[in-house]
């Protein structure tokens, strides 16, 4: 089986993707900080690869320990301690290091706003997300640009509530919504088996809580 290693597997949407993957018996690799508890995925069986995403030793490691025919999930996201966002400078790190390593598919979790759904952000998702969307989009870009097999998934708001099976994914810019993230995680494991997600970009939302919104107007939120 071809295994996964997986940036951001400590909590949220990447610890529900290493428990499905574990389910299903895929080798599953996670990098883990060297303060974070990593006993939710030695308990499942995920092999634990010690550093952190900023650092390109630690993270060449990691990729060589998959192969290049292993596939890399990133969600991470946070600030570092100098204020810059590890959704854009982390992820820049993967990447660098996975276009020289060579891998055989590059999933990066963003968010719903970003690339061409920026027309589609109202003032006050801007306000409250505006800086850490813009962060996500430019790793996007420079996942991109990097040559890599990749494909991007916007979530939505996210939720802690197990998987409704109602997760989609769209390529509408406009469309807004919620998701859980066991649902997230769902739809990843059914990318990286599908080629005709590669260079794709889509949007992640529960198809029953999901919208369309028009261009919001400047001044509405
Ligand atoms: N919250 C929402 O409603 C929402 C909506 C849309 C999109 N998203 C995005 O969806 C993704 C998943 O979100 P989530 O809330 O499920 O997960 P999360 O709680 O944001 O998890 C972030 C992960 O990144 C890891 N991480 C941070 N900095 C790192 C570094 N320097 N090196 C290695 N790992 C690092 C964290 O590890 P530690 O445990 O060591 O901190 C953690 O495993 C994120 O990218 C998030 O921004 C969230």
């Amino acid at each position: 089986m071809t295994p996964v290693l997986i940036f951001g597997a400590t909590r949220g949407v990447g610890l529900e993707l290493a428990r499905l993957l574990r389910r299903d018996g895929t080798p599953v690799l996670a990098m883990v900080r060297p303060r974070t508890d990593a006993l939710p995925l030695l308990e499942i069986g995920a092999d634990i690869m010690p550093g952190d995403a900023l650092d390109p030793v630690a993270v060449k490691q990691a990729l060589d320990a998959l192969g290049a025919q292993g596939i890399v999930v990133s969600t991470i996201s946070g600030r570092t301690e100098d204020g810059r966002y590890v959704d854009d400078a982390g992820n820049r790190v993967i990447v660098d290091t996975a276009a020289i390593r060579g891998v055989r598919h590059f999933i990066l979790v963003t968010s719903i706003g970003c690339g061409e759904m920026m027309p589609f952000r109202s003032e006050r998702a801007i306000a409250a997300f505006g800086d850490v969307v813009d962060a996500k989009t430019r790793a996007e870009t420079h996942l991109k640009t990097s040559g890599l097999p990749f494909t991007l998934i916007r979530p939505g708001g996210l939720g802690n509530e197990p998987a409704t099976g109602r997760g989609m994914l769209s390529e509408n810019p406009a469309i807004h919504g919620f998701i859980q993230r066991e649902d997230v995680a769902l739809l990843i494991r059914q990318v990286m088996s599908d080629p005709g997600a590669i260079g794709k970009a889509y949007a992640a939302v529960d198809r029953d809580r999901a919208r369309i919104d028009p261009i919001p107007e400047a001044g509405t939120g």
